[in-house]
């Protein structure tokens, strides 16, 4: 070993710390408690995350970021401690989460809710030219009408019933609702076939009804870790690889899109449709995605970026590292000039072929010669996310790999 790479090695040891989130924050005693699982998002944050570096650093009167929100965990956990939060994020569905995460607990009564959807004549087909490739013919009529009926209420009398309809949807169609990748799985076949030969109609209200319970549950639960009356700022459909944030704000929190798996609006789209989203939209929104997004280029400082860049060989897998980290670097510099305390970024060290890329030692490279000081990065090693279960990711076409180790790095500000 070279003389100065065994300090550099030392003081790396100095500044991580092995963690299991979820142990260090007691009063949120599971990862799904109250509203936090309501909605199975891809690579969804465990709320603990999100709690630790908010209850050791953040001031009276923060504002915490997230720009790129998914679930809306940045906010529902802020919320809990009582700071004002900004959410963005490329997909709409973070809305509909977060408001419904939030709901006040509800006095309508679930029996006449119900009755009231199955004798609806309200009728919602989505502007999907895939509809029949998803959906087994006889089942569309009943799920129209329950759509019909959703879209018809006000928006907030709508939110106890869009969750578990998007999820009762889902596990009616052709695909693996257990899985985030969209696709027709050999599980999906034999759901289907099984549900043909009972009384699907009747199975279809049942489920509905009990997801609306567990969600009325979830929702009594969130109360008791007692939320805040805070203001919040919530962007969907936002580019944020090319927008610069319009106000100033304490703490970043955040978990930015994986090098490999980056199809958030793909794995939803079915959520989407149903929700009244058409086909242009939802692929225009799928264009700004990594790899697809053409960001602009930035200068990178990075030695370690250009060290693994060098052992990249093939072209397609070099452009999908080069975008992403420009993209990844360019938003950070940018949106971080705005930032007035500290960058928390959660990552993991995702695989290009067999070679793991270490994300944070690159942005933390980079962005400690633009003002900013590395504190710290906390090491959970445990996965605590479903990754998308493919075999093959079609962004990259390369096998999806669990990560092993998740990493937390905090960056203070020191200009
Ligand atoms: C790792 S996930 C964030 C998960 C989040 N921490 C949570 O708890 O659900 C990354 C997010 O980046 C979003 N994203 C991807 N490309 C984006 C873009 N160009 N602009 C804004 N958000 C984007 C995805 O929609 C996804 O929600």
């Amino acid at each position: 070993m070279k003389e100065g790479t065994q300090e550099l090695d030392q003081s790396k040891d100095s500044e991580r710390i092995e963690v299991r989130f979820r142990d260090l924050i007691p009063e949120i005693p599971r990862t799904t408690y109250g509203t936090f699982g309501i909605y199975g998002y891809p690579a969804k944050f465990i709320p603990q995350i999100v709690a630790y570096p908010i209850k050791k650093f953040a001031e009276k009167n923060d504002v915490i970021f997230d720009p790129f929100g998914g679930y809306g965990t940045t906010g529902l956990v802020s919320k809990v401690y009582g700071y004002d939060y900004v959410l963005w994020d490329l997909n709409p569905l973070m809305k509909l989460i977060h408001d419904t995460a939030i709901m006040e607990q509800s006095k309508i009564g679930i029996d006449s809710l119900i009755q009231e959807l199955k004798t609806s004549k309200l009728e919602f087909i989505p502007k999907w030219s895939r509809m029949e490739y998803w959906f087994p013919e006889e089942f569309v009529p009943m799920i129209s009408r329950a759509w019909g009926y959703v879209h018809s209420l006000e928006y907030n009398e709508s939110l106890l019933l869009k969750i578990p309809l998007v999820k009762t949807t889902r596990f009616f169609s052709w695909s693996d609702e257990k899985t985030h990748k969209l696709y027709k799985s050999k599980f999906a076949k034999r759901k289907i076939k099984e549900l043909r030969k009972k009384d699907w109609k009747s199975l279809f209200y049942k489920k509905l009804e009990d997801e609306v319970r567990k969600l009325m549950d979830g929702i009594k639960e969130y109360s008791t870790l007692n939320p805040q009356d805070v203001s919040y700022r919530i962007k969907c459909g936002i580019d944020t690889l090319n927008t610069d944030l319009d106000e100033e704000v304490d703490i970043l929190i955040t978990s930015p899109p994986y090098l490999q798996a980056q199809e958030y609006i793909r794995s939803t789209k079915l959520e989407l449709y149903w929700l009244g989203h058409t086909d242009k939209d939802i692929r225009a929104l799928g264009r700004k995605e990594i790899p697809y997004n053409e960001v602009k280029e930035v200068e990178i400082n990075s030695e370690t970026y250009y060290k693994y860049r060098e052992q990249i060989k093939e072209d397609h897998l070099r452009l999908l590292y080069d975008r992403y980290f420009h993209a990844m670097i360019g938003t950070f510099s940018r949106v971080g000039k705005k930032v007035r305390n500290r960058m928390c970024i959660f990552v993991g060290p995702a695989k290009i072929r067999t070679t793991e890329i270490p994300i944070d030692e690159i942005l933390i490279e980079h962005l400690t010669q633009e003002g900013w000081k590395h504190e710290m990065t906390y090491v959970d090693t445990i996965v605590s996310r479903v990754m998308f279960k493919s075999k093959v990711n079609p962004a990259s076409g390369l096998k999806d790999e669990r990560m092993k180790t998740e990493h937390l790095a905090v960056l203070k500000h020191t200009r």
